[in-house]
């Protein structure tokens, strides 16, 4: 599995508010953490758990804890920053990485200009965030990059995907999952995401 679809209807009705063009920089936000968060749920699905034993109110009872690795929350630089919160709500103990990368004007590939991982990101499971998957670049360079730093759980959560990002993803990296709240059509000639919902860092930090 590389694409996950989550299709709950809470999802769904939020993705079509984020969609509209009158929805404000506030609600674009608040939306954009709730949908993270939802996304988040499904993300970690796969998490262990092993069974400890505490004092609660009657006495000695067995609960479970989230055992084995623990989690990177990899932002991409701009957007992906507004997603942070809707990871870090439900696991609040998670690192904060962050990578940001720009666009090389003569090879079209991103460059990374900005990173800073955990020292045991080997370890971990990162989660990368980007709202939008579209050409797959960016996602690509920030998964060599937690390769290169030798992280064997990488997953990726996005709020709008495109199908040619996905397949390139899909294709370098099979063992990377998506997690994402929509597959749109396509992308139009300056690589934005149809329908999409726009430039998602201007969106989310009002620079429209
Ligand atoms: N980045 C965005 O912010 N929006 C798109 O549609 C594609 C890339």
């Amino acid at each position: 599995m590389a694409l996950r679809i989550v299709d709950h209807p809470l999802v769904r009705h939020k993705v079509g508010l984020l969609r509209r063009n009158d929805t404000s920089t506030s609600l674009f936000r608040d939306l954009t953490r709730e949908i993270t968060n939802l996304l988040t749920y499904e993300a970690f699905r796969s998490l262990e758990l092993e069974r400890v034993e505490i004092t609660g109110w009657a006495g000695k009872v067995r609960v479970e804890k989230i055992s084995g690795k623990k989690v990177a929350v990899v932002p991409i630089l701009r957007a992906g920053i507004g997603m942070l919160q809707g990871v870090l709500d439900l696991i609040p103990s998670a690192r904060v990485n962050i990578i940001g990368l720009y666009r090389n004007e003569e090879t079209l590939e991103p460059v990374s200009y900005y990173h800073k991982l955990s020292s045991d990101i080997a370890d971990r499971t990162a989660v990368i965030l980007d709202p939008m998957l579209a050409t797959g670049n960016s996602m690509s360079a920030a998964i060599d990059l937690l390769k290169k730093a030798k992280c064997r759980d990488v997953r990726a959560v996005c709020l709008v995907t495109a199908p040619r990002g996905v397949r390139k993803i899909e294709e370098k990296y099979p063992d990377v999952d998506i997690f994402a709240a929509s597959l749109d059509q396509g992308l139009n000639k300056n690589g934005y995401i149809l329908p999409g919902l726009g430039d998602a860092g201007d969106r989310l930090f009002g620079t429209r």
